[in-house]
């Protein structure tokens, strides 16, 4: 597996930084790569996924331990039935339990007869709440189990909607896509650390090309971009690449994790249901082209379980220019955007998120040397 960005000298790179930094949004050219990339990946990704089987044979996971949010719907549905038919323990961290437990219980009837009943739970977890995220990441601390892979799956795209905030005063899609991922990811790492080998897959996708995140401005409240809901979608989309590349940087070889993103193609899931019911129908007559959740849950899968992976995202952390792993639809490396590339930005995100999350700027440094990590959400606080 090639890594992006091999070969730049360290001159060259200065100054590929220093022109980055002055950048105030997408340009044209990028922004019109983005819209190209979104209508080849839809056009074609079945071409380019041909490779891959349905449902994909997973390596053995006895034994392991997944923590997969957003598991009532959708992509993150068919990652957690799929782990617990291969052996997995999984936890469905979930906004509505009575959903995942009513999912639990016919999942168990379908799989009866198979082999060893699943072995998954439900633990309550709400994004549009950082209290709630502390709350579950301190309810799984206390356990002292293991955890071999967080998957942070949960997602909202709410098409069309106006502008939302949650009740700790963030834009919606940045809250639920990036900020509250970005801190259960850091709060879990004692458990990650104990159970390492182990890793951070974060469902991504391909609209993080259509993303520009000014640090200061991760709200989108100062009037300097208009708000829509792509906009909001696709920065909290590029906002995860960038934080998870600076967490898998500063995540010594030594701490055995890795974090890593995925991109699931475009699926056909419930993320379209704020979409206009003539929209809906559509994407309902073009099944060729629109991946099942099935489909969809192929890379997030690979990039959990692939023993492969690990050597991959290591090489990517030797590097001075840290980029995360970006697995494709078709389970493949691929090279996020041209911005996700900008260091100094990936920087200032990083900051940023740990400040707006309520933690220290040396969360990840300490959590690594063992010591307790104080956040302002939560109830201990
Ligand atoms: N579908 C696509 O074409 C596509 C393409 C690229 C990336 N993705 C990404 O794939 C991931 C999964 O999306 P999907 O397509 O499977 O959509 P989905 O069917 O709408 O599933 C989203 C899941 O996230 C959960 N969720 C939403 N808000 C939450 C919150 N505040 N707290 C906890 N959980 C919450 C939902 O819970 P409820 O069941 O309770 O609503 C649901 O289980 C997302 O990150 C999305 O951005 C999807």
């Amino acid at each position: 597996m090639a890594s992006p960005e091999k070969g730049k000298n360290g001159k060259e790179r200065d100054e590929v930084v220093k022109q980055r930094a002055k950048k105030e949004g997408l340009g044209w050219i990028e922004w019109m790569m983005g819209w190209f990339y979104l209508a080849y990946e839809m056009l074609f990704q079945r071409i380019i996924a041909s490779n891959l089987e349905n449902p994909m044979p997973l390596p053995p996971i006895n034994d392991l331990t997944f923590v997969v949010t957003g598991s009532t719907s959708g992509i993150g549905k068919e990652i957690a039935r799929q782990l617990a038919e291969a052996g997995g323990h999984v936890v469905m961290a979930v906004r509505n339990p009575k959903a995942a437990t009513d999912l639990i219980k016919k999942w168990q009837e379908d799989w009866s007869g198979k082999g060893l009943p699943l072995n998954i739970e439900v633990m309550e977890l709400n994004l549009l709440s950082l209290d709630s995220v502390v709350r579950f990441a301190e309810a799984w601390n206390a356990r002292s189990g293991a955890l071999h892979a967080l998957i942070n799956n949960a997602g909202i795209f709410s098409i069309g909607e106006p502008q939302k905030f949650s009740k700790d005063g963030y834009e919606e899609h940045m809250q639920v896509n990036h900020l509250a991922p970005a801190l259960l990811s850091v709060l879990l790492l004692p458990s990650l650390i104990r159970s390492s080998p182990s890793r951070i897959v974060n469902v991504n996708s391909i609209m993080h090309n259509l993303g520009f995140v000014d640090p200061e401005d991760m709200n989108l409240t100062s009037g300097k971009r208009k708000f829509t809901s792509m906009v909001g979608y696709s920065n909290s989309k590029l906002a995860q690449i960038m934080f998870s590349s600076v967490l898998n940087k500063r995540l010594p070889s030594e701490a055995g994790i890795n974090v890593v993103c995925a991109s699931p193609g475009i699926v056909h899931t419930n993320v379209a249901r704020d979409l206009p019911k003539i929209v809906q129908a559509g994407y309902r007559l073009i099944p060729y082209f629109i991946f099942s959740p099935e489909e969809g849950s192929r890379s997030t899968l690979f990039a959990a379980t692939d023993p492969q992976l690990v050597e991959f995202c290591e090489s990517l952390k030797a590097e001075d220019w840290p980029v995360c792993a970006f697995i494709n639809h078709d389970c493949r490396p691929a090279n996020p955007s041209e911005e996700a590339h900008n260091i100094e930005t990936a920087y200032r995100v990083w900051e940023k998120t740990l400040e707006l999350v309520g933690l220290p700027s040396d969360a990840v440094e300490r959590l690594i040397e063992g010591e307790e990590v104080t956040c302002k959400y939560g109830v201990s606080q």
